[in-house]
């Protein structure tokens, strides 16, 4: 049984007084949980005051929103895998539509970031969708599994049980448009497939998460959707009393 996983992207929001005073209102009303797991992607700056505040609360994760594709040298304002560690990050951010789309990362850059974070001790979450366009052209399935095939090119088939999954289409994400139960369900099962005919049942335990427009609303129906196993939430994640509604959210399954 995967457990299911309630992860916020803060994107460039919440600087380090911002996010002290969003968990001291968000903690109290938020339970140690053991049948959910919750995840925070502050921004760089702002990840040791997170991991700082939840000092007494090990069990939620803290994770970098990006890190460069080199493990270190000079590339002036990147961020290194093993700083991130150091700095108290536990998760990473791979591939995230903004990056590949804003950012213009490549799927082969995604992959070297996958296999840094494996070795500097960080859970990548690689994320995987398509746009608009390749959705209407019915190219969702091949764009998602070549963005997987290249993301964990370098993992060992051993690995792949180490590295979470995020499935945001590009065309839900900050629309208010979301995929519908059906939708995610289709494409995390065409995920799930591809990772069981790599590597047979350890694929079935790699958690698949869904992102775009979540909210308050919608999130308990895509969480009881199969091969749903978490959310992966920008703007519904902003506010401390709804994200605490959110990842209170009653489970279903
Ligand atoms: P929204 O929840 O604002 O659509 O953002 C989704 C996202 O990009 C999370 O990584």
């Amino acid at each position: 049984m995967r457990t299911p996983i309630f992860a916020a992207n803060w994107k460039l929001n919440h600087g380090p007084s911002d996010a002290r005073a969003f968990l001291q209102r968000f903690l109290p009303q938020v339970p140690r949980f053991d049948d959910r797991t919750l995840a925070f992607f502050p921004p760089a700056l702002t990840l040791p005051a997170v991991v700082e505040a939840l000092r007494d609360r090990p069990e939620v994760l803290v994770g970098v929103q990006n890190v460069h594709s080199e493990p270190a040298g000079a590339y002036t304002g990147e961020n290194a895998v093993a700083i991130a560690r150091d700095a108290g990050a536990r998760l990473v951010l791979v591939g995230h539509s903004e990056r590949r789309h804003v950012f213009g990362e490549s799927d082969e850059a995604t992959g070297r970031k996958v296999r840094l974070a494996l070795d500097a001790h960080l859970t990548p979450m690689l994320c995987v969708g398509e746009t608009l366009a390749e959705r209407e052209a019915g190219e969702t399935e091949s764009v998602v599994l070549r963005q997987l095939a290249a993301g964990l090119g370098a993992v060992t088939d051993a690995e792949v049980g180490q590295v979470l999954l995020a499935y945001e289409p590009v065309w839900a994400i900050g629309t208010g448009r979301t995929a519908t139960p059906a939708d995610a369900s289709a494409i995390h099962t065409v995920l799930r497939t591809a990772l069981r005919s790599r590597v047979g049942e350890r694929g079935a335990g790699v958690p698949i998460l869904y992102g775009g427009s979540v909210n308050r609303g919608n999130v308990q129906e895509l969480l009881a959707a199969p091969e749903v196993d978490g959310v992966l939430v920008g703007g519904a994640s902003l506010d401390a009393d709804g994200w605490s509604a959110i990842v209170r959210t009653e489970l279903s399954r």
